[in-house]
Formats: structure tokens, sequence, C-alpha cells
């Protein structure tokens, strides 16, 4: 049974175990599809997903994903892509001027989009699915596997699959904290606490601090989760990958 795309929506949770059954390639291609009717840039589409189902490619990738959801019988890797429109130019004679900042940010929001529509696509249809951040921890490596050419940049990966588990409705903040009327309100201190009441008191995080014998639910993510010393470092690595893909940044 399909859902519209209000429910789909409201009801979204990430899938992390998955049954054997393969997504069949008519899905697959329909989500794509789906996808790729969100707006971006130009139409130029700057974006491509590489499809990985085939062993030893798919646990191999699921390897470099430190073994997350290594049940999933398929890993979409999203990439922003410069490249197949740089190759446009050159057939046609023309400059290929994208190989900056802009266009890959431009390239990521365009990316982002195509993800989160193939994403609402797939829940849609049944299917489960989790992000794995994890693509930016080894981004070099990801390309070189999948044999990503320069201007061609790992940045969302999905394992998706048929879900071998319900999942758990996530707790979100408010729309009032996260919409601001005309101008950006800056919150106090008071208010900051308030609006963040919803995750450090839901009893799933609650239990999380206690595991991690954290003072509070934020220092999960400042000192075991995502840490200052590991984001420089890898930030040196993205930045090291993204000048060896032609791609300036930073001067
Ligand atoms: C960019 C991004 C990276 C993520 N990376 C991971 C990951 O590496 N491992 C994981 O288990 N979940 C990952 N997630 C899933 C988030 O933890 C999840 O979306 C969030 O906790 C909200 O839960 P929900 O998706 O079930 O609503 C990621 C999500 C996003 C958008």
């Amino acid at each position: 049974m399909e859902m519209n795309a209000i429910e789909v929506m409201k009801n979204h949770r990430s899938i992390r175990r998955f049954t054997e059954e393969r997504v069949s390639k008519e899905l697959l291609e329909e989500i794509v599809e789906c996808g790729t009717r969100a707006s971006n840039t130009g139409n130029m589409q700057l974006y491509s997903v590489i499809a990985t189902e085939e062993e030893p490619l798919r646990s191999e990738l699921c390897g470099l994903h430190f073994g997350q959801c290594a049940s999933a019988p398929l890993f979409l890797t999203i990439c922003t892509d410069v490249y197949r429109y740089h190759r446009y130019c050159r057939v046609n004679g023309c400059d290929e001027p994208y190989g900056n900042l802009l266009w890959l940010l431009s390239a990521l929001v365009d990316a982002s989009l195509f993800a989160q529509n193939l994403c609402i696509a797939a829940e849609a249809k049944g299917l489960g699915f989790c992000h794995l951040g994890t693509v930016m921890y080894n981004t070099e490596k990801i390309a070189e596997l999948l044999k990503c050419p320069k201007g061609v940049v790992p940045v969302i990966t999905l394992a998706m699959g048929h879900p071998a588990e319900e999942g758990r409705l996530s707790e979100r903040l408010g729309t009032d904290a996260v919409m601001h009327s005309e101008v950006y309100h800056d919150p106090t201190d008071e208010e900051i606490v308030k609006m963040h009441e919803v995750r450090d008191n839901d009893p799933f995080n609650q239990q999380m601090v206690k595991e991690n014998g954290t003072r509070n639910y934020c220092e999960i993510f400042t000192t075991k989760r995502y840490p200052r010393e590991q984001n420089e470092a890898i930030s040196a690595d993205l930045l090291a990958f993204l000048r060896k893909s032609g791609i300036t940044v930073n001067g």
C-alpha cells in the first residue's frame, strides 16, 4: 500500500536492519526517477547516484562504513558531480568553470534535494533506509572503490532495503525552535533549554546518557560521537581530497 507524501514524512524513521529481499530494478529506477524530479541548480543536475548491490563490492563498501547496516542489500552513494557537466562543456567547446566552492555547495544542495525526494518515494513504496554519515569519514577510499572520476565527490550514503524492523519515531524540536518570524530571533538561554527539553527529557535519550556516563545528552555528541579533534581531522582529509579532485575551496 502506498502512503501519501504528508503521511510518509510524518512517519519517517531510520531503518537499520533489512530482510534478504533485494530491491527490484523497477522499484530502484522509480525512486531514482522521483529523485531526479527535485528542483536543482539551473536544471544542471549536478549529482550522481551509484547503486551497489553485488558482492564483494557491497561488503567492501559496507566495510568502509565500519560495518553499519550490514544486512542492507543496497547501498546508494550520492555524489556531487561537476565532472559530467564539465564533460558536456568540453564536447560543446565551452569553458569548464564549476570546480570551486560555489559549485560544490550548489551541487550539494542538488544532491540533497535529489536524495530526499528519493527517500520519500522509497518510504512511500515500503522500503526503509538509513543515512550513513560515515561517507564523510572515508570519502577518498569510497570514491576510489566506486571508481569516481575527479570532480565526483561522495556526500550522502543510504543503506536501503525492505525493513526487518519497525524503527522508532524519534523526537524533534518543535517548529517554534526552528522557525523565525520575519527576522532571526536570538533565543535566551532559558528558551534554548526549553526548546531542547523534548530531546533532553526523552526516555530513550536519557537511557543513552546513562549508558555513556556523560553529564547530559549534549555531551554525548561533543565528547563521544562527534568530538572536536575528530571533526578537525576529518575536515583536513576532506579538504585534501577535494583539492585532489580538482575542486578549489580555499583559494
Ligand atoms: C547526514 C546523516 C548522517 C547520518 N549518519 C548515520 C550513521 O552513520 N549511522 C546511523 O546509524 N544513523 C545515521 N543517521 C541517521 C540519524 O541518526 C537519524 O536520521 C536521526 O537520529 C533521526 O532519526 P530518524 O531518522 O529515525 O527520524 C544519519 C542521518 C543523516 C541525515
